[in-house]
């Protein structure tokens, strides 16, 4: 069965082509909801019920693992979803946790106290949903401790990309870095915990300065991706990748094309 990835708009394209550069022939289902997007302005109950719904309608492509490659839904819906209604042959997971993990610098799983580690001042990027939650910060402490975070709520940013407006998606990135640095001057690293942003990662670091480690999704969850295929083969299967939309797909296939660089062509779900 094909491996489904999911995300509000394109910003999940960031994690499906890193995880197709490593598993090239995996059958993959790509679901953008860019008709809703963004999900980062709306309220909980919203984001869980339109994730649940992407989700379902990934269930009907037969897809048996979905990974919620965006930070928001990730966030608000994908621990409700497995637990209040996740089939018994189904596997959801978001793209929170490989994040952390490798921010500090802990090996998938290891469920062991949380200890202090070389990380001492994160500058979090995320949508305002996301940092309203503190879901970064909770499972940070998980596995952390002496870790300072300060989050800085990017409103403008998705709509900017989805609109494929890079001048005024980077002029966004300036001042939402100024505003966090006037806080936090000396972050040792930079998380970018929305799949969208990565588009932008070199503008972030430019405007970060080269001291901050910048870290992006994309090869993180594809490496725990691969991890997790190594230990769950029966999600292992040749095929194509198809791109849905719930949005208007010549706009959001030419959006896609010029963000990543590649023709890429969506279908209606
Ligand atoms: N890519 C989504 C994320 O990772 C964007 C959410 C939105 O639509 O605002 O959070």
């Amino acid at each position: 069965m094909p491996i489904g990835i999911f995300d509000s708009g394109l910003g999940g394209l960031t994690v499906q082509q890193e995880v197709s550069l490593r598993i090239p022939n995996q059958a993959i289902v790509y679901l953008g909801d860019n008709f809703h997007v963004p999900y980062g302005v709306r309220d909980h109950e919203q984001i869980y019920d339109l994730t649940h719904k992407a989700i379902e309608r990934l269930w009907g492509e037969d897809c048996d693992l979905v990974i919620i490659a965006c930070n928001t839904a990730s966030a608000v819906a994908v621990k409700r979803i497995q637990e209040e209604c996740l089939p018994r042959d189904k596997r959801v997971l978001g793209v929170f946790v490989p994040l952390i993990e490798a921010v500090t610098e802990r090996r998938w799983g290891d469920n062991s106290a949380p200890r202090e580690v070389n990380v001492k001042q994160v500058a979090l990027f995320a949508t305002p949903a996301t940092v309203a939650t503190r879901a970064f910060q909770r499972e940070l402490a998980y596995r952390a401790i002496g870790v300072d975070v300060d989050a800085q709520p990017c409103g403008g940013l998705v709509d900017a990309i989805e609109e494929n407006d890079l001048k005024l998606a980077e002029a966004l990135v300036k001042s939402h870095v100024s505003a966090l640095l006037r806080r936090m001057p000396k972050p040792d690293v930079a998380v970018l915990g929305c799949t969208h942003y990565p588009i932008l990662k070199d503008c972030f670091q430019s405007a970060l300065g080269s001291n901050v480690q910048v870290y992006s999704q994309g090869k993180i969850v594809a490496e725990s991706l691969v991890d997790y295929l190594s230990r769950h083969p029966n999600f292992v299967e040749k095929g194509q990748v198809k791109f849905l939309t719930t949005g208007n797909i010549t706009k959001v296939s030419k959006a896609a094309t010029r963000l990543l660089a590649k023709t890429i062509e969506f279908t209606s779900v």
